[in-house]
């Protein structure tokens, strides 16, 4: 029960689109109309602001921080163990993905999954927020960035976790996150991805 009521909050938090809430109180155009379409940070520094990014950013990656803080305090006085964090993980990451107030139409998850990781392991965070970094500053491709920082994350999971629940959410979230950039791998092979901070025509 712990963990069905844990993974349902988690879920409704993470359906919570920052990109949009954040785009809307600052008087930005909705990023599902513009750029790749993603409600996500990388779309939202496409108007220029580089504000608006970093809160949208803060506010993703901030609720899948949360959800795993809030889930890892909250599960023992319910009867619940890492079984239940681990399901929270995987909610909020989904609800991100499939927000019930985007008519289930959500982002590529990047923020997410980092604000997840880094409360599963901030050294695993950090990892991954090194390989993001380093791919990002070498390419200027944040799409290409995210894939590389997913590529490494489950086996770099498992060297924290070992053959644990948590490295099976990290699997998952990087697999997910793959396909949800499927559109961003055929236009990083067709030579037609747009570089950081830089705009582009719709299309997802
Ligand atoms: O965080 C999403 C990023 O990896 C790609 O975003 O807008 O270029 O599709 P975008």
């Amino acid at each position: 029960m712990a963990t069905i009521a844990l993974a349902v909050a988690a879920y409704l938090l993470g359906s919570i689109p920052f990109a949009v809430v954040v785009s809307r109180v600052l008087g930005l155009p909705d990023p599902r109309g513009y750029g790749s379409g993603n409600p996500g940070a990388t779309n939202v520094l496409r108007t220029g602001n580089k504000l608006a990014a970093v809160f949208t950013l803060l506010g993703d990656a901030g609720k899948g921080a949360v959800a795993v803080i809030l889930a890892r305090g909250l599960a023992p006085r319910l009867g619940g163990g890492e079984e239940a964090v681990a399901m929270a993980a995987a909610a909020v990451f989904l609800g991100h993905l499939y927000p019930i107030f985007l008519r289930f139409r959500g982002g590529k998850g990047v923020a997410t999954a980092a604000g997840v990781l880094a409360a599963l392991s901030p050294g695993l965070g950090l990892i991954l927020a090194g390989v993001w970094i380093a791919t990002a500053a070498l390419f200027r491709f944040s799409s290409l960035a995210a894939l590389t920082a997913a590529g490494v994350a489950p086996l770099v999971a498992a060297g924290f976790f070992g053959w644990h629940l948590y490295t099976g959410v990290t699997l998952l979230m990087a697999t997910l996150l793959a396909w949800r950039h499927r559109a961003n791998i055929q236009r990083l092979i067709a030579g037609t991805e747009t570089r950081i901070g830089r705009s582009q025509p719709t299309g997802r």
